[in-house]
C-alpha cells in the first residue's frame, strides 16, 4: 500500500512592521506597561554557554513524571468530560478544600468558601488590584519588591511607595512613618503588599514579631495586607512561620500557588480574602477568565489525592537547599572585597550588594559576555533606584554551574573594581534605597 504524500502547510509571511497603525489607541495604562529586564534577558541567558542567576524557574525535574502522567491518563479516562467543560468562576470546590489543607502546614484555619482559585498567584495580584485600585492610588511595597507585582501595579496605574526593609523583612517603623506621610498629604493607601517568606528578589524572611507588628500597624490603619508566599513551603530550617494570614482573617489577603511546590505549567494559585473581598474577586473573575482552567485544577487535585505531596515538597527542600549552598560557597570563595549577600533560608534567591562604585545595569552586557547572567537591582524598585545591588538566582542550574557561575560573575566584578579604581565612578550609580543587604559576609 502506497502512503499519500504529507503536504504540510506553508506558514504564512510574518508582516512585520515598526509602524504601529494604531498607536494614538491605546489605553493610557499600556503606557506603564514594559518588558521586564528578566524578560528581555530570557533570551541571551538561555544560551547553553551562559550561566543563569537570572531566572526563578522553578527545577521540576524531579517531579515524578510517571505519577503525573498515570494521574493525568484517568483523569481523562474517568472524568474526562467534567474536567475539560467549563467550571466554576470561583474555582472547583474539591480542589479549594485541598488548598484549605496546604495552607494548615503555615497555620492558616479557612473555609473553602472564603478561597477563590486563580491562574497562578500572578493573576490573584491582578484580580485584587483591579478590585481595590484606582488610577492614583498608593500601594505600598517592601523595597525591593516582586517584579511581576511592580508591573500589575503599574498597568493599573498605581503609585508604588516603597517601606524600608532590613535582614529581618519590612521595618515596621518605616510602614508607621509611610502610613503617616500618606495621610498627612491626603492620598489613599489601598493595601500594603508584602512577601514573608525567603522574599523575592531580597532571600529574607520576616519574623513572627515582625508579622505580629505589621498586624498592629495595619489594624490600626484600617490597612488592608495582601501576604503573597509562593515560598513558603520551601524552607531549609525546621517548620514554616505562622502565615500572617493566620493572625488575623479579616484584614490579610493571602495569596498562594502551586507553582514553586508542584509546577508552574498548571497555572493554579488563590486568593485567600475575607468573605466580601472574595465576593468581588469572584465577579472579577468570571469577567477575566468566565472560570480558572478546569482540567488544571483536575489535575493538580488527584494529583494531590494520590501522591505524597508533603514528601515531594521535602525533596524540593533538599535540592534547593544543596544549591544554595552551593551558590553560598561560591560568593564566599569569589565575591571581591566590599560585596555583601543575604544568606536565604528558603526559597530561590539571594540578594547581592555591590562594591562602591559599581553598577549592575552597566556592568550586565559584560557579564553577559562573560557567559553569567543575573537581573539588575533596578527592576524590583518602582523609583528605578537598585542599581548597585542583583539578584541571583540558584534555583535551576545544577550546584556546579552556580559555582562556575559566581566564579565568572566574580572576575567581571572584580574587573570592573579596577577600572572603577584607575578611572572614578562608572554607572548612574543609583544606590538603591535604604536596604542595604543586611546580616551579609564581608569577602
Ligand atoms: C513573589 C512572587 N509572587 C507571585 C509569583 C507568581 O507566581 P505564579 O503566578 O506562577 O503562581 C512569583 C513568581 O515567581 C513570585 O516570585
Amino acid at each position: 500500500m502506497s502512503e499519500e504524500p504529507v503536504t504540510r502547510p506553508v506558514p504564512a509571511r510574518r508582516r512585520d512592521t515598526r509602524l504601529d497603525a494604531y498607536a494614538h489607541n491605546y489605553a493610557e495604562r499600556t503606557f506603564g506597561m514594559t518588558a521586564s529586564a528578566i524578560r528581555a534577558l530570557f533570551a541571551v541567558a538561555n544560551r547553553p554557554e551562559v550561566v543563569s542567576l537570572a531566572g526563578g524557574m522553578p527545577n521540576i525535574s524531579d517531579l515524578p513524571l510517571d505519577v503525573v502522567s498515570s494521574t493525568l491518563s484517568d483523569l481523562v479516562a474517568e472524568r474526562g468530560t467534567q474536567a475539560m467543560q467549563y467550571g466554576a468562576g470561583q474555582g472547583e470546590p474539591m480542589i479549594r478544600e485541598q488548598i484549605c489543607e496546604v495552607m494548615r502546614l503555615e497555620a492558616i484555619q479557612a473555609h473553602p468558601d472564603d478561597v477563590t482559585v486563580s491562574v497562578g498567584s500572578q493573576q490573584g495580584l491582578d484580580l485584587l488590584t483591579r478590585i481595590f485600585c484606582d488610577p492614583g492610588d498608593v500601594v505600598l511595597c517592601e523595597a525591593p519588591s516582586y517584579v511581576g507585582a511592580l508591573g500589575v501595579f503599574r498597568a493599573y496605574q498605581c503609585q508604588v511607595s516603597h517601606v524600608a526593609m532590613d535582614e529581618h523583612g519590612l521595618v515596621p517603623e518605616a510602614l508607621t512613618e509611610a502610613l503617616a506621610a500618606h495621610a498627612a498629604a491626603g492620598r489613599r493607601v489601598k493595601f500594603l503588599y508584602t512577601i514573608p517568606n525567603f522574599h523575592n528578589p531580597a532571600g529574607v524572611t520576616q519574623t513572627l514579631e515582625r508579622r505580629e507588628r505589621i498586624i498592629e500597624i495595619a489594624q490600626a490603619a484600617g490597612l488592608l495586607v495582601v501576604e503573597d508566599n509562593p515560598y513558603g513551603l520551601l524552607g531549609f530550617d525546621g517548620d514554616p512561620t505562622p502565615a500572617i494570614r493566620s493572625l488575623d482573617a479579616d484584614n490579610v489577603v493571602y495569596l498562594g500557588s502551586f507553582s514553586k511546590t508542584f509546577a508552574p505549567g498548571f497555572r493554579i494559585g488563590w486568593v485567600l480574602a475575607p468573605h466580601a473581598v472574595r465576593e468581588k474577586l469572584v465577579l472579577a473573575q468570571e469577567s477575566a477568565t468566565l472560570c480558572p482552567p478546569v482540567f488544571s485544577q483536575f489535575a493538580i487535585s488527584a494529583y494531590l489525592s494520590r501522591h505524597d505531596w508533603r514528601g515531594q515538597i521535602k525533596q524540593f527542600r533538599e535540592m534547593y537547599r544543596e544549591r544554595r549552598d552551593a551558590m553560598l560557597a561560591g560568593l564566599q570563595t569569589h565575591m571581591p572585597a566590599g560585596t555583601t549577600w543575604t544568606r536565604p533560608t528558603g526559597g530561590f534567591f539571594v540578594w547581592v550588594r555591590l562594591p562602591e562604585g559599581l553598577d549592575a545595569q552597566a556592568m550586565l552586557p559584560r557579564a553577559v559576555s562573560a557567559r553569567v547572567a543575573y537581573v539588575p537591582g533596578n527592576s524590583f524598585y518602582a523609583d528605578g533606584l537598585g542599581s548597585r545591588h542583583m539578584r541571583l538566582s540558584y534555583c535551576f542550574p545544577t550546584p556546579e554551574r552556580i559555582i562556575e557561575g559566581t566564579r565568572r560573575l566574580g572576575e567581571v566584578m572584580a574587573h570592573e573594581a579596577s577600572l572603577h579604581e584607575t578611572f572614578g565612578f562608572l554607572g548612574s550609580g543609583a544606590a538603591g534605597g535604604p536596604y542595604e543587604a543586611p546580616g551579609a559576609n564581608q569577602s
